[in-house]
């Protein structure tokens, strides 16, 4: 049966990266069907919103949907309804991704580029599994009011119901047992009420289902903490919405490979997946060819092997990752000179 991955290139940096799936993808396995359409600011620029009904139902349809970046200077006078940014957090609503898997680790050839000591971080291999379509990025009320006088009030809510704690919790339970066994649950229940309810709830929904996998319950501050104190502690980190936000950038810079690491947001079995390299636009090199694809390479892996039913060949692209790396290959993020399409060569190559 033929699968189609829907590419959405969108801004800064994105379009080179994606360009570089387009051209393994077509080595690799010609007969998947490449859709494209405009996202982020590109879309704004072309098509008025950050993305189209259109684009929305597209996505819907496709097996999986890989994006490059949002967002750059051009659009900071938007309307904040129509921001590149309400485009992806659309995007991530209409299509129920609601576990964002986001992988930190330290490749033994980059070692010695995280801000941190290489024995720290050496073999570091961590999934955050972040809650995405809930808690304060989309809790009500929110807004901006008058009070009079001159004085305003903001307001966002944090707001959890039990089902989406459950369901994430799931997700990074099954995923441990999968790895070394061990999920850190993240959350604020010292001060907030969500922090309590989902601390309960993943007890409860381990000790019904996962006993077999060892849970320990941080407070998220202590996690951003250990993070760069003690990283290899943990191997699965659940967290909400933002938490998570915050843990994996963290997490990201401290392996030194932010120019690397793949991401995969995931909503109910079967449903498409939506894929994106951790790094952003990254605007002071966008356009120049000098990005790293390998981000977005390995992203398109984690959509052959969790949305395309291809893990045989999620396995040889990330092979064939490893083997460019080992040969030496490098973009400057990782203290090299080779441009995108050079990083790209040395995919399609070792791909043989
Ligand atoms: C991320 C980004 C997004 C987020 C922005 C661009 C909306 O920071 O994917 O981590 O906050 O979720
Ligand atoms: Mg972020």
């Amino acid at each position: 049966m033929t699968k189609t991955l829907l590419l959405l290139p969108g801004d800064g940096i994105g379009p080179e990266v994606i360009g570089e799936v387009r051209r393994v993808a077509a080595a690799l396995w010609p007969a998947l069907t490449l859709e494209e359409a405009a996202f982020g600011g590109a879309a704004i620029d072309a098509e008025g919103a950050p993305v189209s009904d259109a684009t929305v139902a597209r996505a819907k349809a496709a097996d999986a949907v890989l994006m490059g970046a949002v967002g750059g200077p051009q659009w900071a006078g938007v309307a904040r309804a129509i921001r590149p940014e309400a485009g992806l957090l659309r995007l991530r609503q209409e299509m129920a991704v609601f576990a964002n898997l986001r992988l930190a680790l330290c490749f033994p050839a980059l070692a010695d580029a995280s801000p941190l000591k290489r024995e720290i971080v050496e073999g570091l291999d961590i999934v955050i599994v972040r809650e995405l379509t809930g808690g304060v990025y989309f809790g009500q009320p929110r807004g901006i009011a008058a009070l009079g006088g001159g004085k305003r009030r903001a307001v966002d809510t944090q707001v959890y119901d039990t089902d989406e704690i459950v369901r994430v919790a799931r997700v990074a339970f099954e995923l441990a047992r999968k790895r070394r066994n061990l999920v850190h649950s993240a959350e604020k229940s010292n001060v907030m009420e969500t922090g309590v309810l989902w601390r309960e709830e993943v007890t409860k929904l381990h000790a019904a289902d996962y006993a077999d996998v060892r849970l320990e319950h941080i407070l998220a501050d202590n996690c951003a903490m250990q993070l760069v104190k003690a990283p290899k502690q943990f191997d699965v980190i659940l967290t909400d919405n933002l938490f998570g936000d915050l843990l994996s950038d963290e997490a990201a810079m401290a392996t030194g490979s932010i120019g690397l690491l793949p991401s995969a947001a995931l909503g109910a079995e079967g449903a498409p997946g939506l894929y994106e390299p951790v790094h952003g636009s990254a605007p002071d090199i966008a356009g120049r060819g000098v990005a790293n694809p390998l981000a977005a390479i390995l992203s398109f892996a984690m959509a052959l092997r969790l949305s395309l039913g291809r893990a045989d060949l999620a396995d040889r692209l990330e092979a064939a990752v490893t083997a460019a790396l080992d040969a030496g290959a490098r973009t400057p993020d990782i203290g090299g000179t080779l441009g995108t399409r050079a990083m790209g060569d040395a995919v399609l190559a070792a791909l043989g």
